[in-house]
């Protein structure tokens, strides 16, 4: 097999935005981001001082020559990395110690035409758009945009619930009273119109699966939980991965067709989803917390990627803590339920996630 000419290096910044950068296999990944005019911390550019240092979320690299006082040996075994002196091997994901802005960079601002609006119930809609130029747009499983509301100068945040290797791009809308997003897709959306977004963002993205994983999503944040599930179709399946859907009602019920299908294609996937409405037909009733034990934790040893409400998100953490179980890694992200507008502000009552808090705890 051939060297590619060039990897893909996805530069992930501290306030969420993602660069994506080719670096050919003999060049270092600080020379082909600064080709890419995007300035990440640099110094000595010697592998001596350490300002470059970043965290390698995924990939193979040559971590180059060092001195032990920028990089020591528990840090490169953990992960970090100097990309001064580092060339990659295969495709990178790394974490990179700066802001976009700091790195005299920002997010992507891409154009598309609205292909499908499709409303799968009173509260939950799906968009799909084909973007203008494709190729442009890079993006890891789990990331969102912020799309501009049509005729309005509002943003709003919304999570890909297609995969990155998919020519259109799909997103999943929550409906609610006096949303712009809302009014916008319940009355005017139409294929052909026109729609601007900027992105990606977000630090809430499918790490490299290295054990079991627990898929946990709440109402419309299955998502992005769907966008890695594509991700995970494509490679083998080393681990068992496992999704809980939580909604409120049935009719807030979406996809489930398309997760029998990510359970017929992918060894190991499997899913279950529960109800909160006690009059539900559903065969769980309750809140995904109740499906959730030392069982599906794997004892600990399980990646767990929780998208929902802010609720959610503070009831699964407190119900893992109660089991008196850590998880190898934990990574949420939750929506906002305020009004809002504004790029990187939180999203508006009717987004469907708000690209707002990772956390990952070891
Ligand atoms: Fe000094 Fe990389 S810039 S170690």
């Amino acid at each position: 097999m051939s060297t590619p000419t060039a990897f893909q290096v996805a530069l992930g910044f501290e306030d969420g935005v993602t660069r994506f950068i080719d670096c050919r296999p003999d060049e270092t990944v600080a020379d082909a981001s600064y080709r890419a005019r995007i300035n990440i911390p640099l110094d000595c550019r010697d592998g001596a001082c350490g300002t470059c240092k970043s965290y390698c979320e995924s990939g193979r690299y040559d971590g180059g020559d060092y001195i032990e006082e920028a990089l020591t040996g528990d840090e490169a075994e953990s992960g970090y990395c100097l990309p001064c002196q580092m060339t990659p091997l295969s495709d990178l994901v790394l974490r990179v110690p700066a802001t976009s802005a700091a790195a005299r960079t920002g997010a992507g601002v891409h154009t598309a035409t609205v292909t499908a609006v499709e409303r799968y119930s009173g509260r939950t809609v799906g968009l799909t758009l084909d973007i203008d130029d494709r190729r442009a747009l890079d993006f890891l499983p789990g990331q969102y945009v912020n799309i501009t509301v049509p005729g309005t100068d509002q943003q709003r945040s919304y999570s890909f619930s297609s995969g990155p290797n998919r020519r259109a791009a799909s997103f999943l809308a929550r409906i609610t009273d006096g949303g712009a997003m809302s009014g916008y897709l319940t009355e005017r959306a139409r294929p052909g119109d026109r729609i601007t977004f900027t992105g990606p963002l977000g630090t809430f993205y499918l790490r490299p699966l290295t054990r079991p994983a627990l898929l946990l999503a709440g109402g419309t944040g299955l998502a992005p939980l769907l966008s890695m599930l594509e991700k995970i179709a494509q490679g083998p399946a080393a681990h068992p991965v496992h999704l809980l859907y939580g909604v409120t009602t049935d009719e807030d019920l979406v996809h489930l067709d398309t997760l029998a299908g990510y359970a017929a294609a992918i060894p190991g996937f499997t899913y279950d989803h529960c109800v909160a409405d006690p009059a539900s037909g559903a065969r769980n009733k309750g809140f995904v917390t109740g499906l959730i034990d030392a069982r599906t934790l794997h004892g600990g040893d399980a990646d767990v990627y929780l998208c929902g409400p802010p609720a959610m998100v503070d009831a699964v953490r407190s119900h893992i803590a109660a089991l008196g179980i850590t998880p190898a890694s934990f990574h949420y992200e939750r929506f906002a339920v305020t009004a809002a507008s504004g790029a990187g502000a939180p999203a508006g009552a009717d987004a469907l996630v708000a690209g707002a808090t990772t956390g990952a705890a070891r």
